[in-house]
Order: C-alpha cells, then structure tokens, then sequence
C-alpha cells in the first residue's frame, strides 16, 4: 500500500494541501494579532489623550499629570529609578516635546527626539496645543477579555484548518481513485489478456494520456484476438485444404492396391492432378512464407510490360475461348519499360485472369488494360463476371479467402494474397472494385522506378 501511486499521490496532495493551509493560517493569525493589537493600542491611546485633556481643562497645563494607574500600562522590568512611572505604551509630553514624567528610560524633563518624537499625536484644548502623547514602543497588555477574543479567533482559524485538512485528505483520495480508475481497467485488460479472454467492451475512456493509453491497448487486445483466430483459421483451412485431395489420393491408391478398383488411365490422371493441387498449395503457403519474412528475392530487371501482358493473356486464349468469354487486351503503343521480376508479374497476371475467367460465365468479357500514369506503369483486369458481395471484398486478400463458400471453383483462396504479396515485394499496390451480377476490376500499380522511355500514351486495341 505504501508504494501504490494511489497511495503516493494522496500523500501528495496532502502535503500540497497542508502546506497552502498551514501558510494561510499562520497569515491569517499573525495579520489578526496585529491588527487586534493595534486597535488595542489606539483605544489605550485615546484614553490616555482624553485624561491628558481632563487634567489640563482642570489645571491648565499638563505639568504635573500622572496616568491613571493601570492605565495602558506595559509590565515593569527591573527596578524603577525614583519616581519614574511603571514603562506603560505613551508617555505624555508638554508642547515642547519633553517630558511631563520620568520613564526607566526617559528622565522627567527630557526633549523626545527622533522615531518616538515622529509617532506623537498632539493633545488640543479647546483649540490649544495643549502637550504630546507618544508610544514608547511597548506593546499594551491585553486585558483578560481581549487575550479570551484573541484566543477563540486562533481556535477558530485552527478548526478552519483542520477541516480543511479533511477535506483536501477525501479530495485526495477521490481524485486519486478518479485518475487512476483507467490504470485499474488497463490492469484488469492486461489479466484478461493473459488468461487469453476476448477484449470485453471498451470502458468509455476519458480523453486525456491515460484515457489514450486504455483506448490504445483495447484496439490492440481486438488486434491480437483477430490475429490469433486467424492464424487458427488458417491452419485449420490448411489442414482441410490438403485433407481433401490426400484422401482422393489415398482411397483411390489402397482401391488399386487391394483390387477393389482397377489401374485406368483416367484414375492415374486424376491422382496426378490431385497431387498437383497438393504440391501446388504446399508450393503457394511456402511463396507467402518467404514473402512474410521478406525473402522472396525478386530478379529485378527492366522488362517491357507490354510484352509481358501479352504473353500472359496469350497463355490463356484458349482457356478463354473454350469457356465461351471474350479476351480482350489494350496497351499502350510502343514499349513500357518497368523494372520488375517478369517470373513473379506474369504470376500475378495469370492469378488475376485465372479468378476473371473462374467467375465469368459463357458469354462474358475480360480486358486487361495496360497505362502509364506519371511514374507508375498501371494494369487493370476487368471481367463482366458474378462480381463479389461488398461484405466480403475487404477480405478476398485474406489467405485462403474464397467468396463462394461453397469452394465450387476448387481454388485455394491463395491467389490474391499472393497478387498482393508480389505488388507490395515491387513497391506497388493492388485494389478491387466489384459489383455483384455486374462484373469485378482487379487495378495493380507499379512503379517504373527505372529509366522512363517516352512515348504517346495513345492506347492501341488488340482482341
Ligand atoms: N474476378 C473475380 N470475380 C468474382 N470473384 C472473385 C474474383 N476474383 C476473386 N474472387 C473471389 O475472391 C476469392 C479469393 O480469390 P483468390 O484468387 O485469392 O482465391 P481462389 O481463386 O479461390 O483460389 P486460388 O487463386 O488460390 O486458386 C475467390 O474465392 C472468389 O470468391
Ligand atoms: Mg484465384
């Protein structure tokens, strides 16, 4: 409990606290005092000034006056020299400034001079300067009434602050509570994390640092749990992807083996294509792998895009024609140099055209388009195909993400992350626009990055 920052910052604002009371009531008593002090000494003043004035009405002059006794009278110290008065607060001076009567310090007689002499306050009668009375520096004793006011104000300023104190100590420990309930709900975050819970609802955070940090770490909780289911979706995809085809492979080959189906061309033909589909999964996930660890190691040269479009969409004409869609090509006229990995593009141009000519029925189109925009050479394939629910188009980069749930076109749901994989590898990007029953358009941007060749941007049709 001593080293909790609750605890710490309490003590902190008790002392902060404590020290601003203790200064304003230390001012505040000492200014009362002296204040009550002063009007003690003023009234002790004019009642000295009215027995001066009484005296000189009934003898004319103020020789021979003598205080009341008890009369603004201060303590004696030592002894009194003969004759002179107890020391009380004025002593009474005759128009001349001297003195009427002797002090300890002040014979009878003497002239006052110099901070004393200053502070005098002249005595008239009946218009006449008729003496002085001046303080002699010593403070009036308190009647037994005054020190009882003087007492209770104390008192009274001293419960002032011990209330106070009270409060700052319940304001403290509230504020502390108040500032720190986010470090208590990103504690309570962080357990929940470590036992592996889901991210509950955010609490709703103040905005300030401590606010910003909770917020922070329930995006990033969301971000891990999200993580981690995918990674077990994935490996479960995985496991099934490859479970398919190796129990095809597996039945037929025991069938064979124990006679129960006979070796035909068409059975051997379907094993190979079953193994293929394996060793060409297998073949993808480790792609990605290397692409994960930044290892895929692109031969980059510059190439002519152009040519390198061409040759792809030459590669599946025949696919095209077989499955009744029409092919189309435009590309700028003359050669687009980009440097690029001519392996890995071709892959992405045949991924794409693979998913345009897998989702677009007999009767359809497909363009591939090819433009040079400032300095980026820019490809688009285009199909009039089923198109994808825009629920689902955030998630078609996702690996193994196959829209049709049904998996009817046997695809793997590996090639648009691995479309992604080689843009990003050239320092390009890739997006998707589709419109369900209307068609989708797959746009891959690359940088030319290499010598920029000038030519007319003037596209040339080719179908
Ligand atoms: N041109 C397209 N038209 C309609 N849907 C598409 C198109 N391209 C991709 N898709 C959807 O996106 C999903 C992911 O595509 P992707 O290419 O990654 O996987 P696949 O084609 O299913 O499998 P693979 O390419 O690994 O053999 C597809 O399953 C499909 O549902
Ligand atoms: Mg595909």
């Amino acid at each position: 409990m001593w080293h909790t920052l609750a605890f710490n910052l309490t003590l902190a604002f008790v002392l902060v606290a404590a020290l601003a009371l203790g200064a304003v009531g230390l001012i505040s008593w000492s200014s009362t005092r002296a204040q009550f002090t002063g009007f003690v000494q003023d009234r002790a003043r004019d009642r000295i000034v009215t027995q001066v004035q009484g005296y000189v009405e009934a003898t004319g002059s103020v020789a021979g006056f003598r205080p009341l006794p008890g009369e603004g009278r201060g303590p004696t110290h030592g002894a009194r020299p003969q004759g002179a008065m107890d020391r009380g607060s004025f002593v009474v001076l005759d128009p001349s400034r001297r003195a009427v009567y002797a002090l300890p310090d002040l014979p009878a007689g003497t002239v006052l001079t110099g901070e004393r002499a200053a502070a005098a306050v002249p005595v008239e009668v009946n218009g006449q300067l008729a003496g002085y009375v001046a303080p002699t520096g010593v403070a009036p004793s308190l009647d037994p009434q005054s020190e009882r006011f003087l007492a209770r104000t104390t008192g009274a300023i001293l419960w002032a602050m011990l209330g106070a104190a009270l409060v700052a100590v319940l304001l403290g420990v509230l504020l502390a509570r108040m500032l720190l309930a986010p470090m208590r709900n990103l504690r309570r975050g962080i357990r929940g994390m470590q036992r592996g819970e889901a991210p509950g609802e955010a609490p709703r955070a103040r905005v300030d640092e401590f606010g910003e940090v909770l917020t922070a770490f329930y995006e990033m909780h969301g971000a891990v749990v999200r993580n981690q289911r995918a990674q077990r979706e994935l490996t479960a995809n995985v496991a099934h992807d490859l479970n398919t085809p190796l129990s095809v492979i597996g039945g037929t080959l025991e069938g064979m083996l124990d006679g129960t189906f006979r070796v035909t061309p068409e059975r051997l033909a379907r094993l190979q294509r079953e193994t293929r589909h394996v060793s060409g999964l297998v073949g993808d996930l480790r792609f990605l792998s290397l692409a994960d660890a930044g290892e895929l190691n692109l031969d980059l040269r510059e190439e002519n895009l152009n040519l390198i479009v061409n040759d792809a969409v030459g590669s599946v004409r025949d696919a095209a024609s077989r499955s009744g869609v029409a092919l189309h090509v435009t590309v700028p006229e003359g050669a687009l140099g980009v440097t690029l990995d001519a392996r890995q593009v071709t892959r992405v141009l045949r991924n794409l055209l693979d998913n345009a000519l897998a989702y677009t029925p007999e009767g359809g189109r497909v363009h591939v388009t090819v433009r040079r925009d400032d300095d980026v050479a820019v490809f688009s394939v285009e199909d009039t195909g089923v198109g994808i629910d825009v629920g689902k188009l955030p998630f078609v980069f996702d690996r193994l993400y196959r829209a049709d749930e049904a998996r009817v076109t046997g695809g793997s749901g590996l090639g648009l992350t691995i479309v992604r994989s080689v843009v990003e590898a050239h320092g390009g990007h890739v997006a998707i626009e589709s419109t369900p029953g209307v068609g989708t358009t797959v746009t891959v941007a690359l940088p030319l990055v290499a010598r920029k060749i000038r030519h007319e941007q003037r596209s040339r049709s080719v179908s």
